[in-house]
């Protein structure tokens, strides 16, 4: 039986985001899934520190908190729905930080990133979009990251906790989202208005008049419009150049991340040199209250 993981980002307890991803788990479960959920912020995780352990040398992490589990338990799922408020324009933290660990990925489940298969992302907020940021695509990289594709995306707006059960035409969309989400096909339309990876709606404006989304690198010109918004038409060969393609993130992991180690190393002597003059010289560093 396909295995479909609920994540919701948000500390409150029957909050929106919980509430639309067990929606959503529940039309999984009606179209034959079994479901898992999980709360981040139950788990103890920590920040990155950037000591890059796990792709360098292929250790577990010396921080030894939940990220390695709640990773682990995304890089086996089958399917996911990742349920998260918008907190000061973005993603809540929550997400973030488990996001910042997601390099562990490759040393903690070999080969599962490069195995492709199907994420939502839901996205609760206060007010409708115009307070919505960044959120959508910061979501959606999160699980691109860890090598789904993004199926759905769901912006659902409800300020109290559990408000957004008010809403039913939004209570469906997450039951539709969950129920489809193991069968949906995976299409590469030609013309959007958002970009068809991360279904995010900002773009860069390119020098040569070309739009980009900053975070997948899809590029594309803009031929009309659609309703409020521009209707974009995407270059050709986006489906096999996009940053999340398997073998691209394979790439840059292998000769940019892999590959600064022996650069760093062959640079050592002269950079030592330039750290010096900073060894010896006094800072004065704010220190944490005493509890
Ligand atoms: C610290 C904080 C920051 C927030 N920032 C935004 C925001 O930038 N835009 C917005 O539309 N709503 C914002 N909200 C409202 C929440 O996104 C909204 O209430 C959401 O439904 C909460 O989901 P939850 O019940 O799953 O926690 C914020 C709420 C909090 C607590």
């Amino acid at each position: 039986m396909p295995s479909v993981l609920g994540i919701v980002g948000s500390a409150r307890r029957n909050g929106n985001s919980e509430m639309m991803v067990r929606v959503a788990l529940e039309g999984a479960v009606a179209s034959g899934a079994q479901t898992e959920i999980l709360r981040l912020t139950d788990f103890d995780i920590k920040p990155c520190r950037g000591c890059l352990s796990c792709v360098l040398k292929d250790q577990d992490c010396p921080q030894g908190d939940d990220a390695e589990f709640v990773l682990g338990k995304l890089l086996t799922a089958d399917a996911v729905v990742l349920g998260v408020p918008v907190y000061v324009l973005s993603p809540a933290g929550s997400v973030k930080m488990l996001l910042d660990r997601v390099l562990m990925a490759e040393h903690i489940a070999p080969g599962r990133s490069r195995s492709p298969r199907p994420a939502a992302a839901i996205v609760t907020l206060g007010r409708s979009d115009d307070w919505i940021g960044f959120s959508v695509p910061l979501l959606s990289s999160t699980l691109l990251c860890a090598g789904f594709w993004i199926a759905d995306t769901l912006v659902a707006p409800a300020p109290g906790p559990g408000e957004i059960l008010l809403e039913r035409d939004v209570v469906e969309r997450s039951r539709a989202i969950g129920r489809d989400l193991l069968s949906t096909e995976r299409r590469f339309p030609s013309e959007d208005t958002r970009c068809p990876i991360c279904f995010g709606e900002a773009f860069f404006l390119r020098g040569d008049g070309q739009v980009e989304c900053p975070i997948c690198l899809v590029q594309g010109e803009v031929i009309g419009r659609r309703g409020e918004k521009a209707l974009i038409r995407f270059d050709a060969d986006y489906p096999t150049r996009h940053r999340f393609v398997p073998h691209l993130m394979e790439d840059h992991m292998h000769n940019w991340v892999r590959a600064s180690q022996p650069r760093f190393l062959a640079r050592l002597d002269t950079i030592r040199q330039a750290r010096a003059p900073f060894k010896d010289k006094p800072v004065d560093w704010v220190k944490p209250p005493a509890r």
